[in-house]
This record gives structure tokens, sequence and C-alpha cells, in this order.
């Protein structure tokens, strides 16, 4: 039998972090992982240079980036341990890094950058790390206030007062990704929200994509917001790029919207936002009499002017020949694009899992769970969503930490 203070199950960002951050206050931990290699995600994200966090993350309003039931619950942890105090660490470990666009912030070399910073801190935190290491059980015994948790694993039992359950979503499956962490919470009696796969491309209907499938590959910048119709979901809006793909459409546009976005719901997209189009097309016809789509690609592409005018016989002649009023209409259909997706590329693709352990289960402060005291639930696998850009390691890094002051007493 094995004893520790504290067993993180899960050696991604949060349990990594959570893990490091203990040991360095003293706790004595064990970080056990089923995977073969640490913390793949990492390595994969922000293209393999990790975006690992943002700048724009507001510490008086950080929820603003967040999607959840519950969407103050992630408030608490996200102003107590900042952005700042993110890349404070980062540049005490010496990692160069560089923004992006909208306050994202990426390694300049490589994610395996921020892996051996992660190592590093439970080594000097002296987390014994298990891995591979699959777990059979998880069982609590005693004192239903102060139970003390047996671990079932393939290296035996271990004995311990405080789990903390850091095996993140559904997404991505072929790199270790497990429903564990939302058995275990049912076993204990916790509430899961359902969970979906987010920030992830979205598909439609055969017939009805067939002329947009040609444009596949195709990128512009468009705003993006959700229309409400038949749901109860919160409604978004971006600004952002948006890829057009051979089964629906991607970049980031979509998949932030994804997050936001609900089976029936139809999206309304404006392909040529801030161009002031309706004006400029009757501009180009008081002196032009080159063909609409001409005129037209220099507002959009020119391969999305030459599909889009294919809709409508006014649309394919001279500018000057085109009626105001199918000019209009030609500017009011690319600037309010409804369409209804058929649904998601799934976690296959997703880069997160939304829903997870209900925050109301949860301490804002310490991630302990109300019901079952000393087991913790920190990172994705928990009902807190952020958006695309960062605010995902963001709020790995904020759990974690919060769950390790508490694992060792403060
Ligand atoms: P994470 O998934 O990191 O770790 C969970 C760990 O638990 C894994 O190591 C897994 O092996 C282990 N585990 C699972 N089941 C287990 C079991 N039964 N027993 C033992 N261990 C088990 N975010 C961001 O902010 N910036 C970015 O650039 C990107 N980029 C990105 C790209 C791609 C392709 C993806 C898929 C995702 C991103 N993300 C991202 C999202 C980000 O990777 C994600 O939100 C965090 O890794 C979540 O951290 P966790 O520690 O909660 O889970």
């Amino acid at each position: 039998m094995h004893a520790f203070d504290a067993v993180v199950i899960g050696a991604g960002a949060a349990g990594l972090f959570c893990a490091g951050v203990a040991g360095r206050l003293g706790v004595k931990v064990l970080l056990l992982d089923h995977g073969e290699k640490v913390a793949e995600k990492i390595r994969i994200s922000g293209g393999g240079r990790c975006n690992f966090t943002n700048r724009d993350l507001d510490p008086r309003a950080p929820q603003r980036h967040f999607l959840g039931e519950n969407p103050h619950f992630c408030r608490s942890a996200l102003s107590r341990y900042t952005a700042a105090d993110f890349v404070a660490l980062v540049q005490r470990h010496g990692i160069p890094f560089h923004e992006k666009h909208k306050g994202q912030l990426f390694g300049d070399r490589s994610s395996e950058d921020f892996i051996r910073m992660l190592l590093d801190e439970c080594e000097a935190g002296g987390v014994q790390r298990w891995q591979p290491c699959r777990v059979s059980a998880l069982r609590a015994r005693g004192d239903g206030s102060a139970p003390l948790y047996e671990i079932e694993t393939d290296r035996g039992t271990v004995r311990t007062p405080r789990v903390v359950i850091a095996t993140g979503g559904l997404s991505i499956p072929k790199i270790g990704a497990s429903d564990f962490g939302y058995r275990m919470a049912q076993q204990f009696g916790l509430r899961v929200v359902p969970p979906r796969p987010a920030l992830v491309p979205l598909t439609f209907g055969g017939d009805d994509w067939a002329p947009y499938a040609q444009l596949a590959g195709l990128s512009l910048p468009v705003r993006i917001a959700t229309t409400g119709a038949g749901t109860k979901g919160p409604a978004a809006a971006f600004d952002e790029d948006l890829l057009f793909t051979h089964r629906g459409l991607s970049g980031p546009a979509v998949l932030q919207i994804s997050s936001y976005w609900q089976p029936g719901e139809a999206l309304r997209i404006d392909l040529a936002a801030g161009t002031g189009l309706a004006q400029a097309l009757r501009d180009a016809k008081a002196r032009s009499r080159k063909r609409l789509a001409n005129e037209l690609a220099a507002f959009v592409p020119a391969r999305l002017a030459d599909a889009w005018v294919q809709r409508a016989p006014a649309w394919q002649r001279p500018v000057n020949e085109v009626p105001d009023k199918a000019l209009d209409a030609l500017a009011q259909a690319l600037a309010r694009w409804e369409l209804l997706p058929s649904g998601t590329e799934g976690y296959r693709k997703a880069e997160v899992t939304a829903g997870g352990i209900d925050t109301r289960e949860l301490s804002s402060k310490t991630m302990e769970s109300s019901k079952q005291p000393g087991l913790h639930f920190i990172g994705e696998v928990v009902d807190v969503t952020g958006w695309l850009g960062g605010y995902n390691f963001q709020w790995a890094w904020s759990s974690g930490w919060a769950c390790a002051q508490a694992l060792a007493g403060l």
C-alpha cells in the first residue's frame, strides 16, 4: 500500500501544473496518467507552439471569455491566478514567446518548452509521476466528512485523503481522452452537464452544401453570429476568419461560434463585413460595365464572388445592367447569409469538450466537491469552456493553482 497527501489523476495541463504547485508547497503528491507520453495535448496545441494564455483576459471580468451553465464560477480562480502570473512563470523559465493576434501568447519555439517547464516544476516539488498507469477503481472509505480514498492501479493500491481529477474532456480520443472524470462524478453522485464537442468545425447537409463545396480552402474575414432561432442558447458574435472546407465551415470564426451553437439553430454570417457593399455596388454601376462578379471581387475573394452570383440570373450580367433592387438584394444576401448546420465534426476534431462536472457541485475557491469532501475536479473536465485563443489553458492553470492551495491547506 502506498500513501500520499494527494493524488492527481491526469498529467495534462491542469494536472501537471496543480501537482507542481502543490509539491512546491510541501504536499506529497502522486501524479498518475494512463497515456504513454506526457501532456500530448499541450504538445499538439497551438499548431505545435502552444497558445498558453491570453493577454486580453480581463482580471475584473474573466468570465466574459468563458461559457458554462454557471458563468461566474470561473471568476474566483481566474482572478487569483491570472494570465500575468503564468507569463511570469514562463519568463522565469526563460521561454521565449510572442503575441499573435487578439492577445494570444504563443511560444517562439515549440510546445515542448512548456511541457519541460511543467515537468521541472513537478520535479522541484518532489512530485512522483506514474505513467503509464491505469486506474481501475476509486473508493472512499471511513468517515463521510473526512474520507480516505483508495485508488486501485496497475502499480498497486494507493491511499490518500485528497484526490484531484484532471482527466480532461472527450476531444481527440486517439491521444488518450476518456470519460473517467464524468464516471467518477456520477459514482459519487455529482451532476454532470452533458458533454458536447466545442471549438469544432460545423458540417452542412449534402445537396444544400454542394454549391459551396467547390470553395474548399477559401478563407476570408467575416462577422458570425448565433440567431437564437428555436433555442435558449446564449447570443454570441465574433469577427474572425472563416474557412470553407469540403464538408462545411471551419476557421476561428466557426470554432468560436460552435461553442455557442445549439443543434437546430441557424447561424448568420456577414461575408462582406465592414465594406459598405450596397453603396459600393451602386457606385460601381455608375462607372463600370464589367461583370458584377468582377466588381464584387474587390470586396470578397474572387472565387466566392463567382460562386455567389450563380445564385440569381440578374447577378450574372454586367454591373451597369443590374437593377438597383437586385444589387441591394446581393449586398443583403452576402451580409445576412443564414445557414443551418447539420452537425459538428465531433470529438475527433473538437479542440475542447463543453459541459462537464456541474460547477454548482464544486467550491469555486478550492475546486472541491461539496458533497464529497476531499474530491477535487480541475481543468477541462469541469463545466467551464474558454474561447479559442489560450483561454482554455489559462483555465487549466488557474483551476489547478486554486486546487493546489487547498491541498496545501492555504
Ligand atoms: P488534458 O486533456 O490536457 O489532460 C488530461 C490528461 O488526463 C491526459 O494526459 C490523459 O491522458 C489523462 N487521462 C484521461 N483519462 C485518464 C484515465 N482514465 N486515467 C488516467 N489518466 C487519464 N487550448 C489553449 O488554451 N490553447 C491552445 O493553443 C490549444 N490548442 C489546442 C489544440 C488542439 C488540437 C486541442 C485538441 C486542444 C487545444 N487546446 C488549446 C485545448 C487544451 O489543450 C485543453 O483545454 C487543455 O489541455 C485541458 O487541460 P486538462 O489538463 O484539463 O486536460
